[in-house]
């Protein structure tokens, strides 16, 4: 395992178009394994293959859903190659995004409130997960970054946070 390096804007590899995986093997799952590894230490909570300067459609992602009891949040880490959004939901909602790849930058963005991904495991197993609030706008922006398009593409405002507490903000970076 290893930690690869975040690249930010304006690399280009943020603005290609990822290629699909084809091939499924041990190369594919270290890159995975360290994409992981990466996005704990950074810390973030969602990381796609191209923000680590890999031009492949590979995305991680690993959120817990805050419980309204209280109860620990447990993240679920969620790993998709060649992931689509499918049966994204007519009703939005706005959120504050901020990125790995764009740091010191938050915006808010509109996206689906619900969202269907469908992709493949590492292994190239057909995989279905339905998302919605925080997961299903991290799908959107992971998937997003395998197209080349960036939250401040589509933010209503950007703007930069003065004072941050330590991983406050890149806490909720994808
Ligand atoms: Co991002």
């Amino acid at each position: 395992m290893a930690l690869l390096e975040i690249v930010y804007v304006p690399n280009p590899v943020l603005r290609a178009k990822a290629k699909p995986v084809t091939i499924f093997d041990d190369e594919l799952s270290v890159l995975i394994d360290n994409m992981v590894d990466t996005l704990r230490d950074a810390p973030g909570v969602g990381l796609a293959a191209p923000q680590v300067n890999i031009s492949q459609r590979v995305i991680v992602v690993e959120y817990g859903e805050p419980e309204e009891d209280g109860q620990e949040v447990i993240p679920k880490l969620y790993t998709v190659v060649n992931p689509e959004i499918i049966k994204p939901s007519r009703e939005t909602e706005f959120g504050i995004e901020g990125c790995l790849s764009i740091p010191g930058f938050v915006g808010e963005v509109e996206r689906s409130s619900s969202v269907t991904v469908r992709g493949q495991n590492r292994h190239g197993k057909p995989l279905r997960i339905k998302a919605k609030g925080w997961l299903a706008r991290i799908f959107q922006h992971e998937v997003d970054h395998l197209n080349g398009v960036l939250f401040t593409d589509l933010a209503t405002q950007i703007w930069q946070p003065e004072e941050l507490e330590d991983g406050e903000l890149t806490g909720d970076s994808v």
